[in-house]
């Protein structure tokens, strides 16, 4: 390697280490051991492993192989992506659709994509990272909103809004950090008045609310004013890639011939897609009726925490942040509740979350224990964080990011 490159790489990794927050994958063997709770992963209806959607991703792999060789412009767009569009777009209320690899991918495309010179753009604080890379590539201006104040929001529309220019405004329905989300019938309302173009990210919503499974702008009943809705299918939807929903059809074309991301790039496998559409036929015919009962789970198991972490966000969603500040202690908490209950946790560090607020992130499942989880949890907050053993800094537990 040339000794410049070496350089920075070495600077950049010497950095990292020293601060705490270095990276590393660790393979994770334990998977079917029962007595382990994977609560780093977002599988939060528990319908990676269910009969019916293994079984459709195995008769899709039967019938057409295990990748789709291909860009979906040049023949790689097969029935079976088509069947999943149509489930989507009925599912969720909108009239055209669009499959995308990732949901980083979806993101970054309509951001790089859609917002011309001149335009605004405004974000949630903590919007996305895809969000914001794709944002680097347009000469539009971006501002970013204080998370979900939308009296700054309407400061900024008055500010903004012109006959000139569109106005974007983007938004995830539950942040993936925080697991809170903002009121979208009151940004209905701020739409009605500033007829901005609204983009949601229900990544982290779809599957577990709406009143089939359809998210959080479906609960709000808010479908018509979206302008795109975006949502993985990593998620609550058991398999891989992303949608984008429309109501525009232009939106569609646009899109499909202008991103690289959608052209340059071997589409969605057979089985993924076939997963997905299995997936959102499980969650309406045996799920939904359950969907009170996790969400109301959900928020008690949160309300038993406001005691140790008095500002964690009191709603519903399936992700549990539990801010402890440095990074160090963050791994170290973690490694202990690996090591002592077996339960695995995401250590989430800067650059992902603002300096100072390092955290666990729990992501929930419907299928949880909660009140044992509850109690665990508040067990293990009780002891003071300061006089926990040394032996847990060593490394070599399971530590998801
Ligand atoms: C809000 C949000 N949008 C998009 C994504 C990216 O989705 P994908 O994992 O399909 O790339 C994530 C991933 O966690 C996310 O949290």
């Amino acid at each position: 390697m040339h000794k410049v490159l070496n350089q920075h790489i070495h600077e950049y990794l010497k950095e990292r280490e020293e601060t705490k927050l270095l990276r590393e994958l660790t393979a994770c063997s334990v998977r079917n051991n029962s007595t382990d709770l994977y609560l780093n992963l977002n599988d939060y209806l528990q319908l990676s492993r269910h009969p019916l959607i293994i079984e459709a991703a195995q008769k899709a792999l039967a019938e057409w192989g295990t990748t789709s060789s291909g860009s979906p412009v040049v023949g790689s767009y097969w029935p079976i992506h088509q069947e999943l569009e149509e489930a989507l777009k009925e599912w969720c209320g909108f009239e055209y659709g669009l499959l995308w690899n990732s949901g980083y991918t979806a993101n970054k495309a309509l951001l790089s994509s859609l917002p011309q010179k001149n335009d605004v753009v405004l974000v949630d604080r903590y919007v996305h990272n895809s969000v914001l890379i794709g944002m680097r590539e347009t000469q539009a201006k971006l501002i970013r909103y204080r998370h979900l104040d939308l009296n700054h929001l309407e400061d900024l529309l008055r500010l903004y809004t012109h006959p000139d220019r569109t106005v974007f405004v983007v938004t995830e329905s539950v942040f993936s950090m925080e697991g809170d989300y903002p009121d979208l019938k009151q940004m209905r309302l701020l739409k009605d008045r500033y007829q901005f173009f609204w983009i949601v990210d229900e990544a982290h919503a779809m599957g577990w609310y709406g009143p089939r499974g359809n998210g959080l702008v479906a609960t709000f009943g808010v479908e018509k004013e979206v302008d795109i809705l975006v949502a993985t299918l990593g998620k609550s939807l058991a398999s891989q890639g992303a949608f984008t929903l429309f109501h525009d059809r232009h939106l569609r074309s646009y899109l499909l011939n202008r991103t690289p991301e959608f052209i340059y790039s071997t589409y969605l496998t057979p089985a993924a897609t076939a997963a997905s559409l299995a997936a959102i036929e499980v969650i309406q015919t045996e799920l939904i009726a359950r969907q009170s009962q996790w969400l109301s789970q959900t928020l008690q198991l949160k309300n038993s925490l406001t005691h140790f972490f008095p500002s964690l966000p009191l709603y519903d969603s399936p992700i549990l942040p539990l801010v402890i500040g440095d990074p160090e202690t963050t791994l170290r908490l973690a490694a202990e509740l690996a090591e002592q209950h077996h339960i695995y946790v995401g250590v989430i560090r800067p650059p992902s979350v603002p300096k100072g607020t390092s955290r666990l992130r729990l992501s929930l499942h419907c299928n949880l224990a909660f009140d044992s989880l509850a109690q665990i949890l508040e067990d293990f907050f009780k002891k003071p964080v300061k006089k926990r053993g040394e032996h847990a800094k060593k490394t070599g537990y399971l530590i998801f990011e």
